[in-house]
């Protein structure tokens, strides 16, 4: 499949403050992201810096439902009990076929969202992110607030690694990535070379590392490959 892939979202907001209980503009802010990260469509996709492997991944987004529920917790820890009624959270809705995004207030340990990679249970199937680090307006705060967030997170729901692979020039079992030491933060300036073996210049501005929202601007079209595969028979999300 190339360009014609369409991801319904439903968002599942668990607020305790009426901040948290983030606007329906700042939620379509969100998905106006991902529509532009995914398709090349962004700000920065004109940036010659690794310009031949750049990919237009071809994934559309489209916000189908919010749900919102209060909550008296100030903060989620990441056993995905915010996906569930009986720990106070919110249901996935049609998990098979919709992308669910949980916004919380906050995570414990200052983590800023997680996701499920294809092929685990479908009840806690989605991303976790919290509303300051969620779109581009309302309760988005810097550095994180440039939606980059999902982007990155909708990349591991749909089996991207993180571009160092966990390790000291671990892999990402993505070949056009170059190996990177461990992850990155704030705005590198480039060139930024890993000791890895050939010494190359690491793709800080890559979705999959740790950088700042301002910094990060592409995925590769070997992370596309990875990310298409998952919507064929057997690849996790095929029922999208
Ligand atoms: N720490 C999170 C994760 O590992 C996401 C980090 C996203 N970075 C960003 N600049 N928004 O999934
Ligand atoms: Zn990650
Ligand atoms: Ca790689």
């Amino acid at each position: 499949p190339d360009g014609t892939i369409l991801i319904p979202v439903v968002v599942n907001v668990l607020y305790r403050t009426t901040a948290e209980n983030i606007s329906l503009t700042q939620i379509q802010s969100q998905i106006d992201i991902l529509n532009k990260d995914f398709n090349g469509l962004n700000a920065e996709f004109g940036d010659t810096t690794f310009g031949a492997v750049k990919a237009v991944v071809g994934i559309r987004f489209e916000l189908k439902n919010v749900v919102r529920k209060s909550t008296t917790r100030t903060s989620w820890g990441t056993n995905d009990a915010m996906k569930s009624v009986a720990s106070g959270g919110i249901a996935a809705s049609t998990p098979d076929s919709v992308l669910n995004i949980w916004v919380v207030g906050a995570l414990s340990g200052g983590v800023i969202g997680y996701a499920q990679f294809p092929g685990g249970a479908p009840a806690t199937d989605g991303v976790v992110i919290v509303d300051d680090c969620f779109g581009n307006t309302g309760t988005a705060t810097a550095p994180f607030n440039k939606g980059r967030t999902a982007t990155h997170e909708v990349g591991h729901f749909l089996n991207l690694r993180h571009i160092w692979g966990d390790a000291n020039c671990g892999t990402d079992f993505v070949n056009d990535t170059p190996p990177h030491n461990t992850s990155n933060f704030g705005c590198p300036s480039y060139p930024h070379r890993s000791t890895c073996a050939g010494t190359p210049i690491e793709m800080t501005m890559n979705f999959m590392d740790y950088t700042d929202d301002a910094c990060m601007h592409m995925f590769t079209q070997g992370q596309k490959t990875r990310m298409l595969a998952t919507f064929l028979t057997g690849g996790g999300r095929a029922g999208f």
